[in-house]
């Protein structure tokens, strides 16, 4: 496995390596949530970039950026064992040079739901991911569900700006009782755990309502708050079922849709959702 810190090295080795090349960009502390995305990258494709940078641009003023957890002793041994080929981790200067100026902007979806509350996060996704995009040219790259609006900005993104890369959905990976992997889980003590419960649970219940027929787009985003003010550790921030093509809430579950939720739990704002899909027979 090679570590390259710089951006020309990065250019050589995809010019060296064998197609086709898959990308998997993350932000480190990896967990199974990620190694499953590596897991599909290695399946599909003959060398597999994983690249490691916590992105600045994506952070509000008021975000987590200076205390998101690290650890990249770790990550490379994790990254090792699922024989990746290459791990591409610049520093920030490498990435965003003195002068920087350029940034790339998606409308539309990205002015809800986490576009909403968080100004810039999807300008600063958006930047780092075309320029990932153009510095390794994968030929697929691998972005987890769990992130389901991110997902959504990185399509448009890629077929917008014609990136030439095929983005692969990998679903959302879970603890046995449901909670979504996640970074941001180190934040929470054994009792936020427990509370964070809320999230993985008032899904659940709204996949199963939306399973037995319930069409009624209020009557889920109901069900949901209900069950996540019922929680006293979890301060709700949204509740949404939206149709998946411009994330619009939906009075009635008529099209492809994502239910999803953000709630904050003690110092942590998590977020999770699922997709409720008519399977094709
Ligand atoms: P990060 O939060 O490190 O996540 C990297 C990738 O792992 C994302 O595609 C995310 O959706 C996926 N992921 C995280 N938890 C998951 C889980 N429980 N199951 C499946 N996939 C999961 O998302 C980012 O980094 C950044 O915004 C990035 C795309 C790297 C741009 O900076």
């Amino acid at each position: 496995m090679k570590l390259l810190t710089t951006v020309r090295q990065m250019v050589q080795a995809r010019e060296a390596s064998p197609r086709p090349l898959g990308l998997v960009p993350t932000m480190g502390y990896l967990h199974a949530g990620h190694l499953a995305l590596v897991k599909r990258a290695k399946e599909e494709t003959a060398a597999v970039v994983v690249s490691i940078f916590v992105n600045p641009t994506q952070f509000g003023p008021t975000e987590d950026m200076a205390t998101y957890p690290r650890d990249m002793e770790r990550d490379l041994a994790l990254l090792e064992q699922e024989r990746v080929d290459i791990v591409f981790a610049p520093p920030v200067e490498e990435m965003y040079p003195a002068g920087y100026s350029t940034y790339v902007e998606v409308e539309g979806i990205t002015s809800r739901l986490e576009g909403e509350r968080r100004p810039e996060h999807f300008r600063g996704v958006a930047t780092v991911v075309a320029k990932l995009f153009t510095i390794v040219r994968p030929d697929c790259s691998y972005f987890g569900q769990k992130d389901g609006q991110q997902l959504l900005v990185v399509r448009r993104l890629a077929q917008d700006l014609n990136l030439c890369t095929e983005v692969v959905a990998v679903p959302t990976v879970r603890e046995p009782d449901g909670l979504a992997l996640s970074s941001r889980n180190a934040y929470l003590s054994k009792q936020e755990r427990e509370a964070a419960l809320v999230l993985s649970r008032a899904l659940r219940r709204v996949e199963e309502l939306w399973r037995g027929g319930e069409r009624d787009g209020e009557a889920l985003r109901q069900e949901m708050r209900g069950m996540v003010q019922a929680e006293p550790l979890a301060e709700l921030d949204y509740v949404s079922v939206a149709d998946t093509a411009a994330l619009e809430e939906l009075g009635t579950v008529d099209r492809p849709a994502m239910a999803s939720l953000a709630v904050r739990i003690g110092r942590a704002r998590l977020i999770d959702n699922v997709p409720l899909v008519e399977e094709t027979p």
